[in-house]
């Protein structure tokens, strides 16, 4: 009985002196470090920093790719900073598309929840991965690969993707190639695409030059 009682009072002594850091809730207006934002000061975090409503509605899909992603992460979402996770919500209407695109700072395992959806990721060994999914299926994405989803069904898609990073990053291969100033003669030097591609390409998703 008597050990028991040490036993607990000590734990209790070492937890009240272990400096272990439970949260790191983003201050957005800090700077960015490599390992994420600095953190709020501990005396200013509430529960609310540690929840999101943010994934209960569909996003809108009212654009050229009819699809919507809404991130969760670090920015969006400061309670998930410094602990190597976060979430996206996928919307795809009928015909839409996540065009190819990579996660550049972590693995991506995505969650189908309504309707069908077809997925792939091409590897560096230019290997390709494809699935169509329903709902309950999941599928994984190697960090930094090139991968898609596309609407695999007459219905209205959504699926959630779980991040192993808080700041996982989103690049978009036709957007990188299309929708910026890079001038369209490197554009066609670097894709063996003819002008006239290139350009409408821009014209459509807004580039110039
Ligand atoms: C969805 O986006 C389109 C295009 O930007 C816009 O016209 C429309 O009002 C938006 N719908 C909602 C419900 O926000």
């Amino acid at each position: 009985m008597i050990h028991t009682l040490l036993f607990l009072f000590s734990l209790l002594t070492f937890s009240a002196h272990a400096a272990v850091q439970d949260f790191c809730v983003a201050d957005l207006k800090g700077p960015q470090t490599p390992a994420g934002y600095t953190c709020k000061p501990a005396g200013t975090v509430t529960v609310d920093d540690f929840v999101s409503t943010g994934l209960r509605f569909a996003g809108n899909t009212s654009n050229i790719i009819k699809a919507a992603v809404t991130p969760e992460f670090a920015e969006q979402f400061p309670g998930v900073n410094g602990l190597g996770i976060s979430i996206a919500r996928l919307d795809l209407a009928v015909g839409g598309v996540v065009p190819m695109h990579t996660h550049p700072g972590g693995n991506e395992l995505l969650l189908v929840t309504q309707g069908f959806v077809q997925a792939g990721f091409v590897s560096s060994a230019n290997e390709v991965y494809v699935k169509t999914l329903e709902k309950g299926d999941i599928m994984v994405f190697p960090q930094g690969l090139l991968h898609f989803q596309v609407n695999a069904g007459g219905v209205t898609a959504v699926a959630f993707a779980s991040f192993s990073s808080a700041t996982p990053g989103l690049q978009i291969l036709d957007f990188a190639l299309f929708a910026n100033d890079l001038p369209s003669k490197l554009v066609e030097a670097t894709t063996f695409l003819d002008d006239a591609t290139v350009k409408a390409l821009k014209a459509v998703l807004g580039g110039t030059g």
